[in-house]
């Protein structure tokens, strides 16, 4: 089970202060990497960089606005300041404002893009450089069923996490030649501060729940497994790919 561990490696989490970036950026340092915690709030950044350090693992937290490249670059030379490479990076950020379609304002749009995608084009990019030079590296993109299948999530949303499916792919093909590869998980529902108050609602939940073929939401822990997998040399043959986290919910049909 060696192909699974990660000493010696160091990953940059983005939207690692709470819910499923935390869990993964734990997750990462079980597996033996060491962690850069990156998220705007600085009290959510050192308790993660905490918990990291109390699995024997090194952590720094650089606060950042994924939404802006100068704060991007900095991020990324901070982290090859302190240790030197990058192997692992999980863009995770993310946020969703659930509008109707015909009444979005246009910041709101704007909003959504540039946190949800353009971030993951422009940390890729910034990272993507040092792992092309590095002849390799691992970039794990957080997408959501919500860019495979039509649901009620918004229309930026989901066009912003179809994007990633699809960046995923064009990346991989262009730095598979460096050894660099490109994936994307795409989760169903898990409770985690975004989601929180829709699944405190019961009647949405249970309708969730009715086209779930596991019948239940996630657990943060659920997406460990296949960060650790994508992350490590027990999936050095695979590029390009979303692995669906989701219960079963993208192949239901009725
Ligand atoms: N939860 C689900 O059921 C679910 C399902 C499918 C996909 N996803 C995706 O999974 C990812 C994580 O979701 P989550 O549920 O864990 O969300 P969450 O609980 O709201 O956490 C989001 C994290 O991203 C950070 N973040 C947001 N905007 C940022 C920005 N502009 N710059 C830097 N960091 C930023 C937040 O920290 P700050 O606010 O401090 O910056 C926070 O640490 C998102 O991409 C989401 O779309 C979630």
């Amino acid at each position: 089970m060696d192909l699974f561990r990660l000493d010696g490696k160091v990953a940059v989490v983005t939207g690692s202060g709470k819910g499923i970036g935390k869990a993964m950026a734990l997750g990462l340092a079980e597996a033996g990497a060491d962690l850069v915690i990156v998220a705007r709030t600085e009290e959510d950044i050192q308790q993660t960089v905490l918990e990291v350090e109390q699995k024997g693992r090194k952590a720094i937290g650089i606060s950042t606005d994924v939404k802006k490249k100068e704060e991007i670059e900095k991020m990324v030379a901070k982290t090859l300041d302190t240790f030197g490479k990058i192997d692992v990076l999980v863009n995770n950020a993310g946020m969703n404002i659930r509008t109707p379609a015909l009444d979005v304002p246009e910041e709101e749009w704007e909003l959504i893009i540039q946190t949800n995608m353009k971030s993951v084009f422009l940390a890729s990019q910034a990272v993507g450089k040092h792992m092309v030079e590095q002849k390799s590296g691992s970039i794990i993109n957080i997408s959501s069923v919500a860019g495979q299948v039509a649901l009620r999530t918004g229309v930026a949303y989901a066009a912003t996490k179809a994007g990633i499916i699809q960046m995923t792919k064009t990346l991989a093909l262009e730095w598979g030649k460096h050894d660099v590869r490109v994936n994307a998980i795409a989760p169903w529902y898990f409770r985690t501060p975004l989601t929180e108050k829709l699944l405190n609602n019961e009647d949405y939940y249970n309708e969730i729940i009715s086209r779930t073929p596991l019948r239940r939401v996630g657990d943060v822990k659920e997406l460990v497994g296949p960060a650790v997998f994508l992350a490590s040399e027990a999936s050095s043959y695979v590029t390009g790919h979303t692995i669906f986290v989701d219960g079963g919910m993208s192949i239901y049909g009725f």
